[in-house]
Formats: structure tokens, sequence, C-alpha cells
């Protein structure tokens, strides 16, 4: 069963080795390695800002992901995360169907929204496997205030209260 938590200081060193191998890197916005400067001027910011909470997945009191919500406005967060490289098979899917239990538990927000490069298969299957639906681009940028992609994203919507 997985559990989730704040992230704090110490977890720093381990999110850094995660963002910053092949596994995760390779299917992030921005592909560049993060330096350990601007990891940490990030985590800062993380640990403080109740908009923007950075989670730790547990599994048997091992980390075993990251994850992020990203509260846009009253009704609308959006969420990223990553799984340890080390972590098995199967585990994405439990950490994000355990993250929406997480967020109706503790933000007021309706919706989950989520920006997935168009190459990641295992994410969009993801997605569409706990219930998010496939939405427009225009659709997105009405609900994340945000600017076009550059590059080939897939957009998705999920109630925080069930599927649709
Ligand atoms: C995305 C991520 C968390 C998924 O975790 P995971 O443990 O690998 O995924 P799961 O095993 O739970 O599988 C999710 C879905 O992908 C499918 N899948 C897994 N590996 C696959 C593969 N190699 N090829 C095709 N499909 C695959 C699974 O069958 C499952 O689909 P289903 O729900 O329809 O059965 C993990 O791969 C990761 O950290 N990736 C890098 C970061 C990333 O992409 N983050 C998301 C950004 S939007």
């Amino acid at each position: 069963m997985i559990s989730l938590r704040r992230i704090t200081d110490a977890d720093s060193e381990q999110i850094l080795r995660w963002r910053n191998s092949d596994e995760v890197r390779l299917f992030m916005s921005d592909q560049e390695p993060i330096t350990l400067k601007d990891h940490q001027a990030w985590l800062m910011a993380r640990v403080e800002d109740p908009t923007n909470v950075g989670l730790i997945a547990e599994k048997s009191s091992v980390a075993v992901g990251f994850m992020q919500f990203n509260i846009l406005d009253t009704e609308t967060t959006e969420w990223g995360f990553y799984k340890s490289p080390d972590a098995g098979p199967g585990l994405g899917r439990e950490i994000c169907t355990e993250s929406i239990e997480w967020a109706k538990q503790n933000l007021s927000v309706s919706r989950v929204v989520a920006k997935v490069i168009s190459t990641n298969i295992v994410s969009l299957k993801l997605h569409l496997g706990i219930g998010f639906e496939l939405i427009s681009e225009e659709a997105w940028l009405k609900l994340t205030g945000y600017e076009r992609a550059a590059s080939a994203h897939k957009f998705f919507r999920r109630s925080v209260r069930g599927p649709g």
C-alpha cells in the first residue's frame, strides 16, 4: 500500500537523483539535467508553498515516487509525478490512485489536469486507465491559463470525486 507525506529538505538528494535519471528526465518538458543550485531553490519553494505541494510516495516505508499538485485556482490543480527508477512496475498507477485520494482529502479543488508528452505511452495509458478524459489543447489553455506548449502534448482532465 502507498502512503503519501509532504516533502522535506531531507528528501532533496533523492528527488534530484530521480529527476535527473534518464528514466524520468527524458519524459519531462524540460529534459536538461537540473543543477543542485536550481533544485535546492525549487525544493525550498515547494516545502513552504501551500499552492504547490510536493509529496513523497512511500511503500513499506521506502520512498518510491514524487507527486506535485500545483493549485491553479479554486477549482483546478495540475499534477506531475515520477517514480524512483529503482521502483518496480505497477507502482505508477498505485501512486497516482492514492494521490487522487489524497487530493480528495486535502485539497478543495474539484478537478486535476495533466499535460503529457505525446510519446510518453506509459503515462498516456496510465491517465486513461485511472479515469482521466482526453481534452483539447484549447480546453487545457482555458483551464490552466498557460501559454500554448512548444512541443506535442496530450492534455487530460479528471474530476477529483470520480472519473469524468
Ligand atoms: C509514468 C510512471 C510514473 C508510470 O509508472 P509505471 O509504474 O511505469 O506505470 P504502471 O506500471 O503503473 O503502468 C501504467 C500503464 O502503462 C502500461 N505500461 C507500463 N509499461 C509499459 C510499456 N513499457 N509499454 C507500454 N505500456 C506500458 C501499463 O500496462 C499501464 O497501462 P494500463 O493501466 O492500461 O494497464 C513512470 O513510468 C515514470 O516515472 N516515468 C517517468 C516520468 C513520467 O513520465 N511522469 C509522468 C509525466 S506526465
